[in-house]
């Protein structure tokens, strides 16, 4: 059935999708190798739950560079020697450079809390997600998980998924189910990826039973 996938996971924040993808792999339902957790917080609970898990975790930011081409040069060294074939960004609150897209053209992921292309774009990221969407007054909101691309939010599209906005929700209450839901659909997405079932055509994404792209 070929190796487990590959995979990074980059990561800002508190890592609850990181856990989800580390709770897939070791229940058997996501045949996927994480070879290294990369933050660019080095108090994120993703490094925290990194370490706790035994996973190669790393500290990586602009802000140990002079120049940004530098971090890229670091980051493609350590994706490179990790020999990773998927990155995943899970709260990665860090636009990649052109550069690093292209190195990595369709095999960068990224889940957004929304139904793309709505609230999204820059400065969109975690509850000011949420907050927009109560505001606006949406009744549906949901999950995207996308290729990344060079611009915010915008490559093609992999796997949504709806949730509806109740009458008394708020950002918190509302986030809660969204990330419930964001806890099982990017596991599932990585997983069409390991099983080789993802075809990119333009903008369209074609998910099928097996396409010869990989293994
Ligand atoms: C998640 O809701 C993710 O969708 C969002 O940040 C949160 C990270 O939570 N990402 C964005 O808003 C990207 N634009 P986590 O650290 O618990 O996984």
């Amino acid at each position: 059935m070929g190796e487990p996938l590959k995979i990074a996971v980059l990561a800002s924040g508190e890592g609850t999708n990181l856990q989800a993808i580390i709770d897939a792999i070791e229940e058997g339902r996501l045949k996927a190798e994480i070879r290294a957790v990369i933050s660019n917080n080095s108090g994120s609970g993703a490094l925290r739950r990194a370490r706790k898990e035994g996973l190669f975790g790393l500290h990586l930011s602009h802000k140990q560079f002079i120049a940004p081409e530098e971090f890229d040069q670091e980051l493609l060294k350590v994706l490179g020697e990790r020999e990773v074939e998927l990155v995943c960004l899970a709260g990665y609150m860090k636009l990649l450079s052109p550069r690093v897209i292209g190195a990595y053209r369709n095999r960068i992921l990224n889940i957004h809390p929304a139904l793309l292309p709505a609230f999204g774009g820059k400065g969109m990221f975690g509850q000011r997600v949420h907050q927009a969407v109560i505001e606006y007054g949406v009744k549906l909101t949901g999950v995207t998980v996308h290729i990344v691309d060079e611009k915010y939010d915008h490559g093609p599209i992999v796997l949504q998924r709806a949730i509806p906005v109740l009458e008394n929700d708020d950002a918190e209450s509302l986030s809660q189910r969204v990330l419930e839901v964001e806890h099982k659909l990017y596991p599932e997405a990585i997983g069409l990826f390991a099983e080789g079932r993802v075809k990119v055509e333009g903008r369209r994404v074609r998910i099928g039973g097996s396409f010869p792209n990989r293994g």
